[in-house]
């Protein structure tokens, strides 16, 4: 497995207990004992499972990824987790920016920079989710909003290791998924983005997220820029993102 493989990670969102982890872990590590993949496997666990599964992953080659952070180092934040916690944890990337924290708890770019630098900072690595609205793919601004997002929250950062998740808000949780060729699209206009913008803009890889199951993950992993999938829904069963992981 190289750091050029295709990159399939979970997010488990406000999902899945302590013991529901633990089952998933066990269920994951055996399939990945028996068959040989090429795919780097992430899960983003809730904070509250992060240490307990850091410990049984620990050699199986599945990779852990906080699902939010502080942007403060460390002191009088009541209910934040910083970094350093997270990386104390067992976490060795940090979502940032999913749409979520975006519209549901108003998370502007300022704020996203802040948190991209405290992940970088700490030497995890940071994955930056970009995407459109349905309105905005309407108005035929799906490129420029995505590429708005990408300078504005990476307007700091000049070097280490970084993922682009680009995930079209009406497609996360809706069933209903981009098609390959819009995807793709997409892709190549971050791709161009990220070449612009950093020498090592080739080795980003830019992950597609929003409905990816089973049925539609071959045809999308397929296309030339992208480069490994965010799951939401379908994570949450070891059978079904095996089924992903393996396309
Ligand atoms: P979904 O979520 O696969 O359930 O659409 C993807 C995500 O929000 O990361």
């Amino acid at each position: 497995m190289t750091r050029s493989s295709q990159i399939i990670a979970g997010n488990w969102k406000m999902n899945l207990t302590l013991s529901q982890g633990r089952e998933f872990v066990a269920t994951l590590k055996s399939y990945l004992e028996k068959g040989s993949v090429s795919r780097r496997v992430l899960l983003a666990p809730n904070f509250t499972l992060l240490a307990e599964l850091a410990g049984l992953c620990a050699g199986s080659g599945i990779m852990l990824a906080a699902q939010n952070c502080a942007p403060q180092e460390s002191g009088a934040f009541t209910g934040e987790t910083s970094v350093a916690m997270l990386k104390d944890a067992g976490a060795s990337h940090v979502l940032v920016g999913h749409s979520e924290r975006r519209q549901i708890f108003g998370e502007d770019d300022s704020l996203l920079c802040a948190k991209l630098g405290a992940v970088a900072r700490a030497g995890l690595v940071p994955i930056l989710c970009v995407g459109e609205t349905l309105e905005q793919r309407r108005e035929g601004r799906a490129l420029e909003i995505v590429i708005s997002q990408l300078q504005a929250d990476l307007v700091e950062f000049t070097e280490g290791e970084l993922i682009v998740a680009y995930e079209p808000v009406w497609a996360i949780g809706t069933g209903q998924t981009a098609t390959p060729a819009d995807a793709s699209d997409m892709h190549a206009g971050i791709r161009e983005f990220l070449l612009e913008r950093f020498a090592f803009g080739r080795e980003i890889p830019i992950l597609y997220g929003g409905s990816a199951k089973p049925d539609n993950a071959a045809e999308l992993l397929a296309q030339p820029e992208i480069n490994g999938l965010l799951v939401g829904g379908a994570s949450l069963r070891p059978e079904t993102f095996w089924q992903i992981i393996t396309a």
